[in-house]
Formats: C-alpha cells, structure tokens, sequence
C-alpha cells in the first residue's frame, strides 16, 4: 500500500460508506496510519490509498504517533461556520500550495474504528483537515478549489513528471 499521487483516476473518485467494520476496515485503518506518520502528513483519506471507501483520518498534533490519532468512518458534517482561509497541501499533490477558504468551525458525526458513534467539535486547523479528508472521500482535491490558471499550470508539471518516470529518461522539450 502506498499514497497514491495525483493525476491518478482514483483520486477522482466518490467513496462509498463502510457497511461492516471487519478485519479489512481494520487493516485499512493501520495501513493509513503507518503511511501518514511516515509521511509527515497531518491527515489521510482511503482514496489516497486506492480504497474507494469513506475512512478518514488525522492527527493535528503530529507529535507522538498513534497519540491523538482521530478515526472517522462515514463522517458526516453536521454544522458548518464562519470562514477560514490557510494556505494547504496534500500528500497526494507534491509541491503544490493554495490558499483555500473553508469552514472554521465544524461539527461532524461518524464512527470510530470500534462501530461507536463520535461527535467531534473542531475548529482552525482541526476543521480544515477534516474538510480537506471529506473532500478526498468526495472526489475533490485542493487543485479543484483553486483558479483555472494554477490548476492548468500544475496539471502540465505533473504530466511532464509522469512521462518522465514512465521510460525513466527525462523530458528534452
Ligand atoms: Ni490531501
């Protein structure tokens, strides 16, 4: 298993909610946590790791692994307040920064990794990374919320990068 980076067509693709927690869910849920702390990454959605199912997760605090770990599975944003913007990456889009506008306070319902129902309160950089995580489980990336021209620009770097490691040689035009 691994991140799976942009322009791949899953990225693009809507998650469908978890009917059974099994032993999959649970693999799914470790598998995701290894490769977010890995990579220095404040949250992961299953998209990312090419699992078409509506499993998020994210630790702001990034400090002790696994310590303030959030499992959200079929999240469900509940209310949604006032505006935030920041600047936002994402592991599935390398080098590449927006400015984005979101929600600054969120409540969302869904359910930990144990089938119990969370109710979670989150603001600033909490709400951010949950709306970011919702969006991936959704089909949109920070790349669909920023102009057409910083889109496009990104789009074509990406392309050339993929040309580039699919026969190993660089690009000479
Ligand atoms: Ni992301």
């Amino acid at each position: 298993m691994e991140i799976i980076i942009y322009p791949d067509p899953i990225l693009k693709k809507k998650a469908e909610p978890v009917v059974n927690i099994d032993g999959d869910i649970q693999n799914l849920i470790d598998n995701m946590s290894k490769l977010m702390y890995q990579a220095s990454g404040i949250g992961l959605a299953a998209n990312q790791v090419g699992v078409k199912k509506r499993v998020i997760i994210f630790d702001i605090n990034h400090k002790e692994k696994g310590k303030d770990l959030t499992v959200l599975i079929n999240p469900t944003i509940v209310l949604a307040e006032d505006k935030v913007v920041s600047e936002e990456g994402c592991l599935s889009v390398p080098d590449f920064q927006g400015n984005i506008t979101r929600k600054k306070h969120l409540q969302v319902q869904g359910v930990d990794r144990h089938g119990k129902t969370i109710n979670i309160e989150a603001e600033d950089l909490a709400a951010i990374c949950i709306q970011h995580e919702i969006d991936h489980l959704d089909g949109t990336l920070i790349l669909d919320h920023v102009s057409h021209l910083k889109r496009t620009l990104y789009k074509r770097k990406a392309e050339k990068l993929m040309k580039r490691s699919d026969n190993g040689q660089p690009n000479l035009l």
